[in-house]
């Protein structure tokens, strides 16, 4: 071991310890520098630090981002304080900010459209389809009774397994079926109950196929390709939504009607136009992400059904929409969110349970409610600057602070040109000249 150490290739890595990981990381990829960064992010509290290397294979250090709070959200007439995960500096400053204008005009109102996950037994059988349609049927049954005990725990708590159903995708790719199953994993995200009955699902039609009198001996063979959960959950959509009489908005001076038009326009340029649609929806999801992140939720699989449902319809559109009817401005989003509030590290990491905490300990529903204001809030807040001050006035005020960072600033010369940049266009290099200006010229 201690002789590959030195070599850029080494076999064992995971089994040697944290310590020898960042001696060899250092020595082959660090030569000559000092010692690293990764120690200093170490929790002295060794249990804390413990719990953070065993959620995943060969930790090193702890990553920092900030966690901060959105207060005043009224979701359906309850008061809540939002957490949020996130690095880019805007972000919670305009959440905060959408909160507030919404609070005063009645709040948000939420709604679960509907609430189902899927997932799939992907196998190739060779033989007659009919038979094999035939066979399910039969042996529907010995498919759920065998998940039974996997099942049975979900099935408590008021959810389990809703369906299977076997479908022809022939027309797809040559002699490939799939066993489509529907679930309702109540508040649990679900992953590892929908894969554990996936997997026994595939097992038990396997071995049926070889008992069953349905098939010629030369087709009962059964060929599992996978089984696995779809992270695309359009039926698994809430919706939240926004509404006030247009009279009522007084942004930036701008008349009421005028403003409403203009916003209107916006979400019709992001229903339709690609380019448009990507940032807008990106936008949206600085508001998902970073309350999924400090919930514990998996990111990257809401990120990729999102993104599926806003190009359901064959192009990629906006996920808000807005109407004025009657004098009512009313802005809404649709959105599939598969969340837990149980399950996975929801009820280890300490900093999500606080997050939890915060919300009251919402259940799973609960959850995708207060995930999809956030949302909602975010892109009213994106389209608000966007159609009145512009982004980057706001943007570049708030990530003022990491240029100054950039550039060494210290405490009081921080001060001094947040003060200047109050009536002063934040950019890097009139941030440089004036802590030149400041160095030069003194206080
Ligand atoms: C920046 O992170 C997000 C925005 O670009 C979203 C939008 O354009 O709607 C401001």
């Amino acid at each position: 071991m201690k002789k590959e150490f030195f070599d850029n290739k080494i076999e064992g890595f995971s089994k040697i310890s944290k310590e020898e990981k960042i001696e060899w990381i250092e020595s082959n990829y660090f030569k000559n520098k000092p010692k690293s960064i990764l120690k200093k992010y170490w929790n002295k509290d060794q249990s804390l630090q413990k719990l953070h290397d065993e959620f995943t294979e060969n930790t090193l250090s702890n990553f920092y981002l900030p966690l901060g709070v959105a207060p005043n959200f009224l979701i359906d007439g309850k008061d809540y304080t939002i957490p949020m995960v996130i690095e880019e500096s805007s972000v919670i400053a305009a959440a905060c900010k959408a909160a507030k204008f919404w609070r005063g005009k009645g709040g948000f109102k939420t709604k679960i459209l509907n609430f189902k996950k899927t997932g799939q037994v992907h196998f190739i059988f060779k033989g007659d389809k009919n038979k094999l349609f035939k066979l399910f049927d039969l042996i529907k049954p010995i498919l759920l009774e065998d998940c039974k005990s996997i099942n049975s725990s979900m099935k408590n708590r008021g959810g389990g397994i809703l369906d299977i159903e076997i479908l022809d995708k022939t027309n797809d790719i040559e002699n490939y079926f799939q066993i489509n199953s529907i679930f309702d994993t109540v508040d649990s995200m679900g992953a590892n109950f929908i894969n554990s009955c996936l997997e026994q699902f595939a097992s038990t039609l396997k071995r049926e196929a070889q008992i069953y009198n349905v098939f010629d001996d030369n087709e009962k063979e059964i060929d599992i390709i996978m089984s696995i959960l779809s992270n695309y959950v359009p039926e698994c959509i809430v919706k939240a939504e926004v509404s006030c009489d247009i009279e009522s908005i007084t942004e930036k001076g701008i008349n009421g009607l005028d403003y409403a038009k203009k916003f209107v326009q916006a979400i019709q340029i992001a229903k339709t136009q690609t380019n448009r649609a990507v940032t807008h929806n990106k936008g949206i999801m600085n508001g998902i992400d970073s309350v999924i992140i400090a919930t514990g939720n998996d990111f990257r699989a809401v990120e990729a059904g999102v993104h599926a449902y806003a190009a359901k319809d064959g192009s990629y559109k906006s996920l808000t929409d807005v109407s004025i009817e009657n004098n009512v401005f009313k802005f809404w989003i649709e959105i599939p969110l598969s969340l837990g509030t149980v399950g996975g590290i929801t009820n280890i990491h300490p900093l999500v349970k606080w997050s939890l905490e915060l919300l009251d300990n919402p259940n799973g529903k609960e959850l995708m409610k207060i995930v999809a204001v956030a949302g909602l809030a975010q892109n009213f807040a994106a389209i608000n600057s966007l159609i009145t001050t512009g982004i980057q006035k706001g943007h570049m005020k708030m990530h003022l602070i990491n240029i100054l960072n950039s550039l060494g600033a210290n405490d009081k010369e921080k001060e001094k040109l947040i003060n200047f940049f109050k009536n002063n266009i934040v950019s890097y290099s009139s941030a440089k000249t004036e802590l030149t200006n400041l160095r030069n010229n003194g206080f």
